[in-house]
Order: C-alpha cells, then structure tokens, then sequence
C-alpha cells in the first residue's frame, strides 16, 4: 500500500507520517517512508536517521533529472527515468538510509538561494511513485509540503490512500474541502487525520467537517511536542495512531 500525508503548513504532517511508519515496522511491515517535501529538513529527525543523499542526487542532481524529464521511455509515454518497474528491493540502497524496519528515501532538498524551483522534483516524486511496485507486507508512507501543490503535479496518482493531517483551524477545514473534491476527482480513499484535539475540539471541527472520513483523532501531547522542538527521535506509541494503522491495513 502506497499512502500519501498532506495538509496545511504545520498541521503534523511529517509526525502523522513518522508515527505511522513506527507502528507499521513494529507490525511486520516493510516500511519506506518518502520524504518529497523539498523544503523543509525535519522528517529524518523524528524517525531518528540521518537524511540521506537524494533521489535527485541519485540521478545526477537537478540537472541530471532535467535531462531525463526530456527522455522517453520505450513506450514514449513518460519522461524515461526508470528502466522498468522497481520493487521496494530494487530502489537504490545509496538513496535510502534505514531503521528498524524503516527505509527513509528524500526526493531533493532545496539547498542554495536562486538554484532555481522545486518542479523536477515534484516530477521525480510522481515518477518513482507510478514507477513502485508493493507487496502485500509493503508500505509505503509519502509526506508531502505543505498545500496542495502535489496534487497539481499528479504525485497522488501512484498513491492507494490519501490521508489529510487536519489542525484545528479555518485554514484547515477550508483545505480538507478542496482535498475531498479533488480525491474524488481521482477516485482516491481519502481520510482526515484531526491532529491536536481534545473533545471539545474534534467537536467543533465536525460541525464543519465530513465526519465520516475522521479515522484518527490525535491530542496535543507533551511527548509530542517536547520531541518535536529538540528534533528528537519520536519513541511513543500514540493511540490514535494505532487505530489509524489498524484501519489502513485492515
Ligand atoms: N499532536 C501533537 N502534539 C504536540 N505537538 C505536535 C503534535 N503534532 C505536531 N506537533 C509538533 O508541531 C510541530 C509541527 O509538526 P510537523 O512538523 O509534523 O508539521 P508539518 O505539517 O509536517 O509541517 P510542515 O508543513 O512545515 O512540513 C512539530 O514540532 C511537532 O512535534
Ligand atoms: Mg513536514
């Protein structure tokens, strides 16, 4: 199963998606965790890893992958990174660095003032997803940036589930509504993630919310939150994320 996390800036999409990838390695799964936010350098941190070198660097940095983006592959369809479908085994161990069941591959990272926009990486996050071939006892775990971008750039399409880290905030019900339309759109599964809520929260967020796609309610946590700000490992189980993983494998 390949699942995409997105939401607005902040909302706890990379958390959403760290503790998810610990509970479905502390379940038996082949876990690999694809960090395609090309802005932000947090992700690694909370799965305690080191980033390691890129997808991007792993085809020649940006000009490398420009250069590909203008190839065909042998059915002319597609710009021709791949020579033909990979399998988790097959993805390139120099890109990927691991865990404790946990593979973690970064798309590319901005670096430097002016080189230039991120848009051959959105292309190689697409790519290598529609290019990935899962097993039953696979998972896949993509965290996006912020907005809704990606879903310009067709990265869902080589996703099973789309899953929406929602905060309580207008921002955040204003997203999930234009996420819901467009996941239709493209007839994907798509579930909220309501993060940083109590009752009283999760309440007021239904007023406004298709409550029937709430698969998770996650509280504001000290652990999270204190781990969060140092940059630290995140090692609690949280609850909320156990049904969330029951539900998708289930
Ligand atoms: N439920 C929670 N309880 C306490 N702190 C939280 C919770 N969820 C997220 N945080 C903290 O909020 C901060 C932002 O979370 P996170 O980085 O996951 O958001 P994001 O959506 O990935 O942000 P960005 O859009 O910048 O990628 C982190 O420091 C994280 O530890
Ligand atoms: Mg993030």
């Amino acid at each position: 199963m390949k699942v995409l996390v997105c939401g607005k800036g902040g909302s706890g999409k990379s958390t959403v998606a760290a503790l998810l990838a610990k509970s479905m390695a502390q379940r038996g799964y082949n876990v690999l965790v694809v960090d395609s936010d090309e802005s932000n350098y947090g992700l690694h941190r909370q799965l305690g890893m080191e980033l390691p070198p890129t997808l991007m660097d792993h085809f020649g940095g940006k000009r490398g992958v420009k250069e590909k983006m203008g190839r065909r592959s042998p059915g002319g369809e597609s710009p021709g990174f791949f020579d033909g479908r990979w399998t988790m085994d097959e993805i390139p161990a120099g890109a990927t660095t691991e865990k404790e069941g946990i593979r973690l591959l970064a798309i590319g990272k901005i670096h430097d003032f002016g080189e230039g926009c991120a848009c051959p990486m959105g292309v190689l996050a697409k790519r290598f997803l529609d290019n990935l071939s899962v097993g039953e006892k696979d998972m896949v775990i993509v965290d996006t940036e912020a907005g809704i971008e990606h879903f310009g750039r067709g990265v869902e399409a080589g996703c099973d589930a789309i899953l929406a880290v929602l905060d309580p905030s207008f921002e955040s019900i204003l997203l999930s509504k234009k996420i819901a339309e467009i996941s239709e759109k493209i007839n994907k599964p798509l579930y909220f993630v309501l993060n940083r809520v109590d009752d009283e929260r999760k309440a007021a967020m239904l007023e406004s919310l298709d409550g029937t796609r709430v698969a998770a309610a996650i509280p504001e946590t000290k652990e999270i939150f204190r781990a969060g700000l140092a940059g630290e490992e995140f090692q609690m189980k949280v609850e909320e994320v156990e049904r969330l993983a029951d539900l998708l494998v289930g």
